[in-house]
């Protein structure tokens, strides 16, 4: 986004007063004004004839624009109307060239993304610590992944990007990859050299790609760190809903360049998403784009100021450290970061981040965004206020003095395994033939299938990977700790599928 008094202000006055429309939204509400009456789905029919319940509680208003795929009101997989000037308004305001509405979250635009991007057996080179999303579209598309190891912040017990240096290294040992993925911001805020990094890329001539999950709001205000689109990337998905102020599941795909084909992005898209696509969640996205697009600076201006009040107001408090923009040029991975992500490190009150996500909820009704070992992570957005933000920051101190008189203190050591080695590709290990043993007794044998702590979905094993002790240990803790592993077929996790021998 072009920001008024930056180079090209007038360029941005012009893009600004047409950032004040939003019409799908409002093409919506118009068709909903009309009151055709329906003989299609969904056949609720604005609601009337559903359960009375739901439908006093959402209200007609929402059930009005509960539409599917009709000539007015345009068609996402082929869009002519309203959908496609609400995705070129989005385009514009993203800085991309063309901008795609995914209903199937950020999961649904990094598969497309990926898809589009590789074909069976091409190389691309990703970070091990990526969303499962990612490794899935390496399952389906049939590419090999390259890993490329993530820095690991052992003051924290997180991983966070991979450096530029990284990437140059993997570049010139595997001269053959065909597209580079990296995930920035990280969950934790912190930030790699993306512009660096797109450079590295391109001298190859092979697409960028970014996973923007945690960076909708980065487009929007000047002081944040480079957005993926600005850094020159080829491809960003962008989870407009986790802080764009979107709806649930509605994201955005954002493309640049012609080093991805966006009709092939198109195609891809439409082949992933359902017929059946939510207008409630295009039209918030439309939406929320407006809102962002004329009100963003100034929401993130404020939203800057009270993260920086509570992070200085933790870092206050006897036993929590807030991480913080003391982390850039800590390492080379982090050569930014984003203030409003809150990643407090509990390590010195003795007891997880687990345990205190548990107090915060039970005692103080106060639910973070997730927790592990070491951490609790709270997000601030447009939607916090100083009432919010001093209520966790109340929360946290009296959990802390309680923690300082009460239990002895023990050390808390941090520690992060090595992540196991690739035995096969995860496709070949996903479609090998396959048994299940114990989870616990599953060292040295062949994972099939994922195995994760969600959030944040990065897998702790995916299929292919050759599980090892120090995996297995970790596991535990992360099980003894009440963290929700998930992923396996058996959701007891007693039992893991691994490739037959
Ligand atoms: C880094 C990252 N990428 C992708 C996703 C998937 O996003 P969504 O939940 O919108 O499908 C997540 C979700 O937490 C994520 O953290």
């Amino acid at each position: 986004m072009l920001f008024p008094g930056d180079a090209g202000a007038s360029q941005a006055v012009a893009i600004a007063n047409e950032q004040e429309r939003a019409p799908l939204f409002e093409g919506l509400l118009e068709y909903a004004r009309k009151k055709r009456i329906p003989f299609h789905i969904p056949g609720h029919k604005r609601g009337k004839g559903m359960d009375p319940e739901f439908r006093n509680f959402v209200g007609d208003n929402v059930l009005s624009i509960d539409l599917i795929n009709i000539a007015p009101v345009d068609d996402l997989h082929h869009p002519q109307g309203m959908i496609k000037e609400a995705q070129e308004l989005a385009a514009r305001a993203f800085g991309a060239d063309r901008t795609f509405f995914s209903v199937q979250g950020t999961t649904g635009a990094n598969l497309a993304m990926i898809l589009a991007a590789v074909e069976p057996g091409d190389k691309i080179l990703i970070p091990r610590n990526v969303h499962k999303s990612i490794l899935t579209a390496i399952v389906l598309s049939g590419a090999r992944p390259v890993f490329m190891e993530p820095e690991i912040d052992t003051e924290r017990g997180v991983a966070h990007g991979v450096c530029l240096a990284t990437v140059r290294r993997c570049l010139a040992e595997h001269p053959d990859v065909k597209a580079v993925l990296v995930v920035n911001p990280t969950y934790f805020g912190v930030c790699a050299d993306l512009k660096g990094i797109a450079e590295a890329v391109h001298e190859r001539g092979i697409p960028l790609l970014v996973d923007e999950a945690h960076g909708a709001h980065l487009y929007f205000h000047p002081e944040l760190p480079m957005s993926a689109m600005e850094a020159g990337a080829d491809a960003a998905a962008t989870s407009m809903h986790k802080l764009g102020g979107s709806l649930t599941q509605s994201s955005v795909l954002n493309v640049r360049g012609d080093r991805i084909s966006s009709d092939r992005v198109q195609a891809v898209l439409s082949m992933l998403t359902t017929t059946s696509t939510s207008y409630i969640l295009l039209a918030s996205l439309d939406a929320a784009r407006r809102h962002l697009a004329t009100r963003g600076r100034e929401l993130l201006t404020r939203t800057l100021a009270l993260a920086e009040r509570a992070r200085r107001a933790i870092n206050a408090i006897p036993g929590l450290k807030c991480l913080g923009p003391e982390v850039i040029g800590d390492r080379s991975s982090s050569y930014d970061f984003d203030p409003t992500k809150l990643c407090i490190t509990v390590t010195g009150l003795g007891i997880t981040g687990a345990e205190v996500e548990i107090l915060l909820r039970e005692d103080y009704g106060i639910e973070v965004e997730l927790s592990d070992l070491y951490n609790v992570l709270c997000l601030i957005t447009p939607g916090d206020t100083e009432e919010s933000v001093d209520r966790l920051v109340t929360a946290l101190a009296k959990i802390a003095a309680v923690c300082f008189q009460k239990r002895p203190q023990r050390e808390v050591v941090v520690r992060v395994p090595k992540m196991p080695p690739l035995a096969m590709s995860p496709r070949e290990a996903f479609y090998a033939r396959t048994e299940t043993v114990p989870l616990f007794a599953s060292e040295g044998r062949i994972m099939a299938e994922f195995l994760m702590v969600y959030p944040p979905g990065i897998p702790l094993l995916l299929p292919g990977e050759r599980i090892t002790a120090a995996i297995l240990e970790y596991i535990r803790e992360h099980m003894e700790a009440g963290l929700p592993v998930q992923g396996l077929e058996d959701p007891t996790l007693r039992e893991v599928r691994v490739v037959s021998e």
